[in-house]
């Protein structure tokens, strides 16, 4: 039996249809490569579909950082303990690319800024513009409606500007891989990286299971929350997990979504932001809660 999980992100209740279809968009896609490729084939191909959807906070459509820039963090993570993951592209059309290449093809694991800019050229992948004119508009809003840089700017920002998105998938010889791809959040300081590019933080996967965050960056790094997450599952369901986890980063101010798979193949999701966007499919049975 192979599962696959996804999310488009926690943060305030978004109800459009194209929401949900995107987040099924990425289901399937995912799905169609997991039997038969495997579960980092099917992560990638399904955050590849939500980075190339504007509507979602990753890739084109990214939020913009305080120069009106899209900054992006992504990272890769299998079973086997490979990790690789990119910070701060501004740059690339698909950052969760790049970080399957840090990590299939360099000693390293997490490349930023430039540096990342340059592998991106070097193996190929054109200067893209990854701003879309809507996220203009919510970066001038988000400077009206206070200074702009604020050294609390998460507590001002609330509920309004997460929507990470990130992929979990095991397949049938029991590997597990997280994908997790970001723009961060509107108005956030040029340079900033979040929880998505950083092993433990945003995204974590080991032979016992594998996780991906979404929300509050800073908070869920402090955390580790994917690392514990999937620590815990070792020894308990992804479900009892999961909810206790996220019901304590809540009493910690770390508003966010979990979603995981355990080594038993059991998935499971919780949130304590507003809303999430997310769905799985396993055996070709799809269920969404977008
Ligand atoms: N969770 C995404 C970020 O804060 O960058």
């Amino acid at each position: 039996m192979c599962q696959l999980i996804v999310h488009g992100g926690a943060g305030k209740v978004r109800n459009s249809r194209s929401y949900r279809e995107g987040v099924e968009e990425a289901l399937r896609r995912g799905f169609a490569v997991l039997e038969k490729e495997g579960a980092l084939e099917a992560v990638m191909a399904a955050v590849l579909s939500l980075e190339e959807n504007p509507l979602f906070n990753c890739g084109t459509g990214s939020a913009l950082n305080l120069d009106g820039e899209a900054e992006m963090d992504a990272s890769v993570m299998t079973s086997e303990d490979r990790f690789g993951a990119v910070g701060s592209v501004k740059r690339v059309e698909h950052p969760i690319l790049l970080a399957k290449r840090v990590m299939e093809e360099t000693d390293h694991l997490l490349i930023v800024g430039d540096g990342a800019e340059r592998l991106a050229r070097f193996w190929g992948y054109p200067l893209y513009d990854p701003v879309i004119e809507s996220r203009r508009d919510e970066l001038e809003d988000v400077k009206r409606k206070g200074s702009a840089f604020l050294p609390k700017l998460h507590s001002f920002l609330g509920e309004e500007a997460k929507g990470t998105v990130g992929a979990v998938a095991r397949d049938r010889m029991g590997r597990i891989a997280v994908a997790t791809s970001t723009g961060g959040y509107a108005a956030k300081a040029p340079g900033r990286i979040g929880d998505s590019a950083i092993l433990g933080a945003g995204t974590y996967a080991s032979r016992w299971g594998g996780a991906s965050a979404t929300g509050h960056g800073e908070q869920i790094w402090r955390q580790l929350l994917c690392f514990e997450a999937v620590e815990e599952m070792r020894l308990h369901p992804a479900g009892e997990v999961i909810s206790r986890l996220v019901r304590e980063a809540k009493e910690q101010g770390c508003s966010c979504g979990l979603i995981g798979i355990d080594w038993r193949g059991r998935m499971a999701q919780a949130f304590n932001a507003e809303a999430m966007l997310w769905g799985t499919i396993e055996n070709g049975q799809l269920t969404l809660d977008a």
